[in-house]
């Protein structure tokens, strides 16, 4: 067996279908670059047929990245593979991953499919993608609380029919370290050709294992390729983390003994981008990727790390990006300096006039903010995107006044489809005041679900970073803002909160 492991990211089809996390074609595309980057050996872009928007991220990457696998998820039905094959022609390498059900709940409550008959469907699947594109991975999705013995027959098929890459999944989170390690063994030994594929694992957070049942399915069931993504991210409690499961590879190879392919020092920077363009705040406790996964408050442990780090520090925090960061840009920098950032943060801006605005933008920054940190260039970036995107709300500007004991009082001026509109509102604060005023406006309806600030680079004189995330008949956004003022901050991210629900996206719902 060899002892390379595969990293498999699925952080823009899996992660995206954490609600609210939805990303825009270019969002996907600088996501991937960064991923390509880091040296990910296959990038599931995303779930080609799903919607035309996601047709289009998936084509757009896999014309874009020449390192790494892509590869698009594609229920085992013809339709939805030709699509991914469609969307893939031009990669370098491309992969189709097909999934079906297979725990008896699934089947007969989702599906409303006899084994025999999702038996039949994943054949035909598999040989359907194996006359299109070598590459075939297959998912029986729910795997680990599927049936074993009718499992080992549905693998030994896809198998068979051509299958590379077996992945099981624990799709709701449910398994315990020790048996799922012992699951995927049971399975290799039981299924005559499992030699001829790949073995894969897929694991979701619900019980917080996530990482720690991927590492069994390696170390004890003889996987070969992990399924993780950025920070963790994903449907509800999100799935195993990349970075975590990473450094533990790498950190413990005495005992893991495999080794991966992935750069290390570009961890931190695809953290914060992942982070930055969902709105998904990383804990700062997570491990290698929070704020003070390196951080030693006690004088105990400081002084321990100034005699010797490896009193207290089994990583260094260089290692996976820390202190990259610390290079910050002023209103000194050039326009070379500032682009050769934006290079070396994974940002590839698509023309010369896009580098000049974003250039723009970060004079107009450093005038207001003495240094300026990668956080900062990067949540530039994203705002830029919108921008670029002509999407219908845009914003303008804001005066808003409040004192101890007055109620507040926002003005805002934003433009809907390039007519500008002035709107203003009192609130409970200056922030309420001003989402009242868009609101008196726009009138969307869209209930608040989540309002939440975070300081981009740790002082006052930072810029506040704002995720508000909306839901409108039963679509979850998430929409992202930042500025030196939170209440700018705020109304920025409210208005990109409504761009999104405003693009008409179809969707069809995936698993997952
Ligand atoms: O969790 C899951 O089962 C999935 C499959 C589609 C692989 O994401
Ligand atoms: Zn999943």
């Amino acid at each position: 067996m060899t002892d390379q492991l595969i990293i498999f990211d699925t952080t823009l089809r899996d992660g995206e279908q954490s609600p609210g996390a939805s990303m825009t074609r270019d969002e996907k595309l600088r996501i991937a670059r960064q991923l390509e980057r880091l040296k990910v050996d296959v990038i599931e872009a995303g779930f080609a047929a799903s919607s035309n928007g996601d047709f289009e991220s998936v084509q757009a990457i896999a014309r874009a990245i020449k390192d790494s696998t892509i590869c698009s998820l594609a229920r085992a039905n013809d339709r939805d593979i030709a699509r991914a094959a469609e969307a893939l022609k031009d990669a370098n390498r491309a992969r189709i991953h097909t999934f079906i059900a297979t725990s008896a709940l699934h089947m007969e409550k989702k599906l409303r499919m006899t084994p025999d008959q999702v038996l039949e469907q994943a054949r035909q699947s598999v040989r359907f993608a194996r006359n299109l594109i070598a590459d075939i991975e297959f998912s029986p999705e729910d795997g680990y609380r599927s049936d074993p013995d009718f499992l080992c027959r549905v693998i030994e098929t896809v198998i068979a029919e051509g299958a590379t890459t077996i992945n099981v999944p624990d799709t709701v989170g449910y398994a315990i370290p020790e048996l799922y390690g012992a699951f995927i063994k049971n399975l290799r030994e039981r299924v005559p050709n499992s030699d001829k594929a790949v073995w894969s694992v897929h694991c979701h957070n619900d019980l917080g294992m996530a990482v720690a049942n991927s590492l069994a399915g390696v170390k004890l069931g003889g996987a070969r390729q992990i399924e993780c993504t950025i920070n963790g991210l994903g449907e509800r409690a999100g799935n195993c983390s990349l970075e975590e499961v990473v450094m533990a590879i790498k950190t413990r190879k005495d005992y893991f003994g495999l080794d991966v392919n992935i750069d290390a020092l570009h961890i931190v920077a695809a953290s914060r981008m992942v982070s930055q363009t969902t709105g998904f705040v990383v804990q700062p406790n997570k491990a290698v990727v929070g704020a003070n996964a390196f951080a030693h408050a006690s004088g105990i442990h400081q002084d321990g790390v100034l005699k010797a780090r490896d009193t207290y520090e089994i990583m260094r925090a260089e290692d996976v990006g820390w202190s990259a960061n610390k290079i910050v840009l002023g209103k000194l920098s050039g326009r070379n300096a500032f682009k050769q950032r934006l290079h070396e943060l994974g940002v590839e801006l698509d023309s010369e006039a896009a580098i000049n605005t974003a250039f723009a933008a970060f004079k107009e920054l450093a005038d207001r903010k003495s240094e300026i940190f990668d956080e900062d260039i990067l949540a530039l970036v994203t705002e830029q995107d919108a921008h670029q995107q002509a999407d219908p709300f845009q914003f303008i500007s804001l005066a808003q006044q409040s004192e101890t004991g007055e109620r507040p009082h926002a003005s805002v001026v934003f433009s809907r489809d390039g007519r500008e509109i002035k709107a203003q509102s009192d609130g409970n604060g200056p922030v309420d005041a001003s989402f009242k005023a868009i609101e008196s406006e726009v009138k969307s309806g869209a209930e608040m679900l989540l309002y939440s600030v975070n300081a981009i680079s740790g002082s006052t004189e930072s810029q506040g970073e704002v995720t508000v995330r909306l839901q409108r008949s039963g679509r979850v956004v998430n929409g992202v803002g930042a500025d030196p003022d939170i209440v700018v901050a705020s109304a920025k991210a409210y208005l990109s909160a409504l761009n999104k629900l405003h693009s008409n996206a179809e969707i069809v719902a995936a698993q997952g």
